[in-house]
């Protein structure tokens, strides 16, 4: 069972969270081109070559959807705002409608009592500046620097809060080392450059919002716990190696500006030069932080000892698995609300800005009754329960996500929501996690 809002202390925040290509349709309203339409058209990239075309139609479909999110009793809603709907070259002149959608879109999160959290960038990027080299030209600091200042000047006066960039590791590493996710690149010296990047563009973006008078800015990093498969010593440092480049490199960046010597091992001739003076900008002061958390993964060294850095490996866990194979393992989020807190940001709010469960690719019927997603988050919000109890300052909880989206490389398959989407008619159909949810935010 879910606990109940009474169970949090006073003013702590529920929410739930999307993001733009994932649900708006991203082929009306005059959004230019992005590097997932790129990606996605690219044969082997994507389930079937599924791309955000039509997604969840939130485009036309917004105001249901924000009713789905008051009724559900939620405080916050976490969306994003993607570049290319607002400039659709990545530069130059603004799309009327897609700043106009999003100035709608702020106001009817306000007059439904909902407290707007925007997500500047949540991964696609405009093609235009794809070709320009994407992250690994340094020029796309400014050139998020100035996106941000088009899209902040027109809904900064309103939102609650505001996030650079979604999941600095995906933006970076999942797409410029595995190639998982666009540009689909598989190289050393492009992921350095990234990972560098990413951190300048949200210190550039930080800047131009507190120029705009805007506050509780923050930053968002997704977390996954390193386990090591063994307790050999190739298997510990194994899982050292992972945990600092997915958990440690990023949050240290940001808070420290500093990188770990385990990441700077593999990537130091790789990053631009001069790549310590921008410290000042990355670590522009924030406000709270954003912990995306899911699952673990179990890591050994790799198979052949000549492999290059990371020279790791992937193995398979025991636990039971969700529908992304994603092991269900509530103790990482207790681990990371505890590491970050004490070694990272100190008194800082921490937000679970994600959490949440993919079910079966489902018929219709058998898609509404998902007992194993209301226990999933019943198990989380336990132990967020927990980490407040200790002293934690976490002061708020947003499950991933509101509707069935459009998976990345996954396409529509996996599906997270709450609400169950029918990708022929679009309906929307809350599922059973959805209404244990409306019962444990209900007021008294
Ligand atoms: C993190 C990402 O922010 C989101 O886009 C994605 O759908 C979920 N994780 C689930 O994989």
């Amino acid at each position: 069972m879910l606990p109940h809002r009474t169970d949090f202390p006073n003013g702590f925040l529920f929410g739930t969270a999307t993001s733009a290509y994932q649900i708006e349709g991203h082929s009306k309203g005059g959004a230019g081109r992005t590097h997932w339409d790129d990606f996605a058209a690219t044969p082997g990239n994507v389930a079937g070559a599924e791309n955000g075309a039509v997604a969840c139609g939130h485009l036309d479909r917004w105001a249901e959807d924000l009713d789905l999110v008051q009724d559900a009793g939620f405080d916050v809603y976490r969306f994003s705002t993607s570049w290319a709907r607002v400039l659709p070259e990545g530069r130059g002149t603004p799309n009327a409608a897609g700043l106009d959608f999003y100035d709608r879109l702020v106001d009817g999160m306000l007059e439904r009592g909902i407290k707007p959290a925007a997500t500047l960038y949540h991964w696609e990027l405009p093609s235009p500046l794809a070709d320009l080299g994407g992250w690994r030209n340094r020029d796309i600091a400014n050139w998020f620097a100035d996106f941000t200042e088009v899209i902040m000047s027109r809904i900064g006066d309103r939102v609650w809060s505001a996030a650079p960039i979604n999941e600095p590791w995906c933006v970076s590493w999942l797409s410029h080392f595995d190639g998982h996710h666009a540009p689909g690149l598989r190289d050393i010296r492009a992921t350095a450059r990234a990972m560098h990047h990413v951190l300048l563009a949200h210190g550039r973006a930080i800047e131009v919002m507190r120029g705009l008078g805007m506050s509780n800015l923050g930053a968002v990093c997704n977390m996954e716990y390193a386990a090591p498969v063994d307790d050999s010593p190739g298997a510990q440092k194994a899982a050292r190696v992972q945990d600092a480049i997915y958990n440690r490199f990023f949050l240290s960046g940001i808070t420290k500006g500093t990188y770990p010597d385990a990441v700077l091992e593999g990537i130091e001739p790789h990053l631009p030069d001069g790549w310590p003076h921008d410290f000042q900008t990355i670590t522009a002061p924030i406000d709270w932080i954003g912990v995306n958390y899911y699952t673990r993964k179990i890591y050994g060294p790799a198979e052949d000892p000549s492999a290059p850095w990371p020279a790791t490996r992937e193995h398979d866990g025991p636990l039971p698995k969700t529908a992304m194979g994603w092991e269900v393992y509530p103790e990482g989020l207790t681990h990371f609300l505890n590491m970050v807190a004490s070694e990272y940001t100190g008194d800082l709010p921490i937000y679970v800005t994600e959490n949440g469960m993919a079910g079966l690719v489902e018929r219709k019927g058998d898609a509404t009754d998902d007992p194993d997603r209301t226990a999933y988050l019943a198990a989380h919000m336990g132990v967020v329960q927990d980490a407040i109890t200790e002293g934690i300052p976490v002061k708020g909880y947003f499950t991933w996500s509101l509707l069935d989206n459009y998976e990345w490389a996954l396409g529509y398959a996996p599906r997270f929501g709450l609400v169950h989407v029918d990708f022929e008619t679009l309906e929307r159909t809350p599922k059973a996690s959805y209404h244990a949810l409306r019962k444990a935010l209900s007021r008294p």
